[in-house]
């Protein structure tokens, strides 16, 4: 358990449209949901009453896309008071968004876009986290992008600069393990390095999600399913932080529900392997 005591919720799936369907008329054994936050900021209609018949059976958490945390523009009130409602009627295990920004000017480019790490915008971007965690009463979870260019600016390392945020704002980390393989070849660094210097009781939530390869670098698509390397990448942050809620992500050629369910069924089954080894081989 990480010292920031969120719930342990064991392993779930990203609800997406075209599962909606078998969910609510089967109602199939799943850990937790985590939902595009997005996605049920609204008044009325189908979108929440899915959510809230998901939210009946299972345990949810919020995972948002648009906060743009890094941006220079003034965090947006409207968007944080409808996240906040959307929070208090759905009461998510926690809520969530990327260490990123998103848009400048009023603007949203709907891309999740990387920032300068340097201690300037550690400043800029823990105050702007502590203010969200005021507004919305709670402690939120940043997660690590994938990236495909840098900074010339940048000072610290990306995961210096995750740490320094997460310390400085107070806050948990969601982290990526596909993001963290994308950008270990993209920008060429060591991948477990950047596991082995994340502070462990901060970490509260893993994402795993596979990625294409495009030979110069690799896209965080969302579209495949998760390669060997990244897996291998998954035990070893099992070994770090332990038994942390881990949750799988596809976005683009979702395949059917069992075949996300069957990847959640092998996240827990390697974080068995890894945490009780001897027990497992006593039962076979
Ligand atoms: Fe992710």
């Amino acid at each position: 358990m990480n010292r920031l005591d969120f719930a342990p919720l064991g392993f779930g799936v990203g609800l997406r449209r075209p599962h909606y369907e078998p969910i609510l008329d089967a109602h199939p054994t799943m850990d937790w949901f985590e939902v595009i936050s997005e996605n049920f900021m609204v008044e009325g209609g189908r979108p929440l009453q899915i959510l809230e018949d998901v939210r009946a059976h299972y345990p949810i958490v919020m995972h948002g896309v648009s906060l743009s945390i890094g941006s220079s523009d003034p965090l947006n009130r409207t968007y944080l008071d409808a996240l906040r409602s959307a929070a208090c009627r759905f009461e998510p295990a926690w809520v969530s968004d990327h260490l990123c920004w998103t848009g400048v000017g009023g603007r949203n480019l709907h891309d999740l876009l990387p920032l300068p790490y340097t201690e300037e915008t550690v400043r800029h971007v823990a105050e702007r986290i502590r203010q969200v965690q005021e507004i919305l009463e709670r402690r939120i979870l940043i997660e690590n992008v994938s990236s495909y260019m840098e900074f010339r600016s940048s000072r610290l390392e990306e995961w210096e600069f995750l740490t320094a945020v997460a310390e400085e704002a107070d806050c948990a980390i969601l982290l990526d393990i596909n993001n963290i393989f994308v950008n270990a070849f993209n920008h060429r660094f060591d991948a477990l390095r950047y596991i082995d210097a994340v502070p462990a009781d901060r970490v509260a939530q893993f994402h795993l999600a596979g990625h294409s390869d495009h030979g110069s670098y690799l896209l965080d698509s969302h579209d495949h399913p998760i390669r060997a390397e990244v897996w291998a990448l998954y035990q070893h942050a099992v070994r770090r932080f332990g038994r942390v809620p881990t949750l799988i992500e596809w976005d683009d050629n979702i395949p059917d529900f069992e075949v996300l369910a069957a990847a959640a069924a092998e996240a827990r089954r390697r974080c068995d392997l890894v945490l009780a080894p001897e027990r497992l081989h006593a039962t076979g």
